[in-house]
């Protein structure tokens, strides 16, 4: 290959992933103001209000694995995340796995840190509103 073909193909490589890292916020985390998991099936209340980039600003939240963690062992991995992964991916509500099924994992995920920073709601119609 010339040298001229190959710096080619470099830029071109680079510029691909430039396009890709500024498409990249239209498909992440950025856009969810809201969850409705279709893997809980028929819906019974409204969706649930997480306005995710905002909300964890707002609470302060550096750590992603927070809320996308790891287990191993039934012990918490520190340092990894699994946020390219649904609650859903592990949280079966058929098989009710890991030991927590889906809709128990999202209620006790948010309202235990709420209901221990005494911030954030608690009830039904907080986290579902009507309209
Ligand atoms: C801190 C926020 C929060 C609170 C408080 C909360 N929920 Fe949820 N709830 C969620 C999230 C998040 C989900 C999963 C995302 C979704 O709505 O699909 C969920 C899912 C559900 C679902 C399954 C989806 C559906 O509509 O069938 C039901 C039923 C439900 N919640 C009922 C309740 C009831 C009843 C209460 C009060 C006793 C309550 N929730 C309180 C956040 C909350
Ligand atoms: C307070 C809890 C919480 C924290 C902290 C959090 N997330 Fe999330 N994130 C969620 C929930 C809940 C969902 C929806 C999961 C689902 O649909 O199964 C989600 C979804 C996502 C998705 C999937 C987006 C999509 O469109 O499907 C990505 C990517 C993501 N989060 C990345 C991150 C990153 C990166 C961080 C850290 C900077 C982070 N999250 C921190 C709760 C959190
Ligand atoms: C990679 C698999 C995996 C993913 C993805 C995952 N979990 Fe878990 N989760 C586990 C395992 C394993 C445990 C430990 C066993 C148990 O308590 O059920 C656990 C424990 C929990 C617990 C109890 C411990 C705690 O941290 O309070 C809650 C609540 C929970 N998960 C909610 C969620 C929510 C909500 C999501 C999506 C934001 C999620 N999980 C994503 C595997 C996962
Ligand atoms: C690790 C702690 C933590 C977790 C986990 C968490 N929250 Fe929060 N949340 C907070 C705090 C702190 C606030 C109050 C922020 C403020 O106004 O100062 C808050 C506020 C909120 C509010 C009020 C509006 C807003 O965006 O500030 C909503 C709605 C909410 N949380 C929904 C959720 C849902 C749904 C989940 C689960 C998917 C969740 N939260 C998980 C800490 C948490």
């Amino acid at each position: 290959m010339k040298k001229g073909t190959a710096a080619l193909y470099i830029g071109m490589g680079v510029l691909i992933s430039i396009l890709t890292f500024m498409l990249m916020p239209a498909y992440s985390q950025e856009d969810i103001v809201s969850l409705a998991d279709s893997a809980l099936g028929d819906r019974e209340r409204p969706a649930a209000v997480f306005a995710h980039e905002e909300h964890n600003e707002k609470a302060e939240i550096e750590e992603c694995n927070v809320c996308h963690h790891v287990y191993k062992d039934g012990n918490k991995i520190e340092d990894e995340s699994s946020e390219g992964q649904g609650c859903s991916d592990c949280h079966n509500i058929k098989e009710g796995y890991p030991t927590r099924p889906l809709m128990k994992a999202y209620h006790d995920l948010c309202k235990a840190c709420h209901l221990e920073n005494k911030k954030g709601p608690i009830t039904c119609g907080e986290c579902h509103p009507q309209n």
